[in-house]
């Protein structure tokens, strides 16, 4: 994208794991909205598979595979490459460099002090997260970030501290090295590297799992994005209820329903209206009012699966597409990191010795 076209859009940038298919809670939570960005911003979005081997390192098998199923159900939701910038993390190497640079620079409290790193060392037993990859990986975040110079992260809660953080990390880098003034740049006035980017809040719909829990891989209660229609519905039929509705007879109410949850999310009005006198009536039985919701999740999956069948009939072309986006944002990274080389006297040009600085 063009640079008059940043300045008058604002850029975005966000990234998920691959840990495989998408969930309906990582659409909601996540990629309906980055769909939504495209029409307002530049937006870069793309797959952070280094950041899954800060915990996965051990097994690797998967990775590359679940990057692939992960690009596909992004451009399935309508993630599009003509107007979006989407790469994989690992295909753009100078993420590692930036990340290298901001380890010099960034005092380890910074990092122990990071809420998901406490919890995760606390709460993760079945890996050794003792590891100094683990420690550092908000600092590759917030390369991620920044690499892009971008404006707005669109994340969840647990993920603002990290673009916190990342302020921090744009300001002492910005302190220590102020930006070179470069005679060809876009904007010679400009002092410092990098602006310092802004969370932007998904507001977090609640989304339960077919077992009412939280949807969540770990859980094993998912839907998936990918979900064929029947299975949909199989699943659905499976959902937990409200638990005082266990006759046919026993009046219920959707607002402590897992079912009435999906409904606020993806049916109309009328359904909703529907749902509310049907069931606080006992006028509905639960396999009616599932249907309905299935109904409701169908005309948001169906056309994703639509979308998605080229692809799944020839993956190759998911990954030439990444593969393009990930030149394109190699270009972007290698321009910032000259600016960020140049700032720290680590310029790839030859400069003639300085007289004031020999003594
Ligand atoms: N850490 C994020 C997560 O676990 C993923 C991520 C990596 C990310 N780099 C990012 C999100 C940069 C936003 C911006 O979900
Ligand atoms: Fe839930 Fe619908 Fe049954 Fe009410 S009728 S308890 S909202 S499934």
């Amino acid at each position: 994208m063009s640079d008059p076209e940043r300045e008058r859009k604002g850029r975005i940038l966000s990234g998920m794991r691959p840990t495989g298919k998408v969930h309906l809670g990582n659409y909601v939570g996540a990629l309906r909205n980055w769909v939504q960005l495209q029409d307002d911003y530049d937006c870069f979005y793309f797959i952070a598979d280094w950041h899954a081997l800060t915990t996965d390192y051990a097994d690797t098998r998967n990775i590359k595979q679940n990057s692939l199923e992960v690009m596909i159900d992004y451009l399935a939701s309508g993630l599009d490459p003509e107007r979006s910038t989407l790469f994989i993390q690992s295909h753009v190497p100078q993420h590692a460099e930036l990340q290298l640079l901001f380890s010099m620079i960034t005092p380890m409290g910074w990092l122990e002090r990071v809420p998901t790193y406490k919890e995760q060392r606390e709460n993760i037993r079945d890996k050794d997260l003792s590891t100094y990859g683990f420690l550092g990986y908000p600092l590759l975040q917030s390369a991620d970030i920044l690499m892009y110079q971008a404006d707005f992260v669109p994340v969840g809660e647990d993920q603002v501290p990290h673009v916190e953080l990342t302020r921090e990390v744009a300001r002492r880098f910005n302190q220590f090295y102020p930006r070179k003034v470069v005679a060809d740049s876009r904007d010679p006035k400009r002092m410092f590297v990098f602006p310092e980017p802004k969370p932007q809040l998904t507001p977090a719909a609640k989304l339960p799992g077919t077992d009412g829990r939280k949807m969540s891989k770990s859980y094993g209660n998912t839907i998936l994005l990918s979900e064929p229609e029947a299975s949909l519905r199989a699943k659905l039929k499976t959902m937990v209820t409200d638990p005082a509705r266990i006759r046919r007879s026993d009046p219920g109410n959707p607002d402590v329903c897992p079912v009435g949850d999906l409904h606020k999310i993806f049916s109309s009005s009328e359904t909703m209206a529907k749902v509310y006198d049907g069931c606080r009536s006992a006028g509905i039985g639960c396999i009616e009012c599932k249907g309905w919701a299935a109904d409701s999740l169908w005309q948001v999956l169906g056309p994703i699966r639509e979308r998605r069948a080229k692809y799944e009939a020839d993956p190759k072309l998911a990954w030439d597409i990444l593969e393009e986006g990930s030149a394109k944002a190699r270009v972007a990274a290698e321009s910032t990191m000259e600016e960020v080389r140049s700032a720290a006297n680590l310029s790839f040009a030859y400069e003639p010795p300085k007289p004031e600085l020999e003594s």
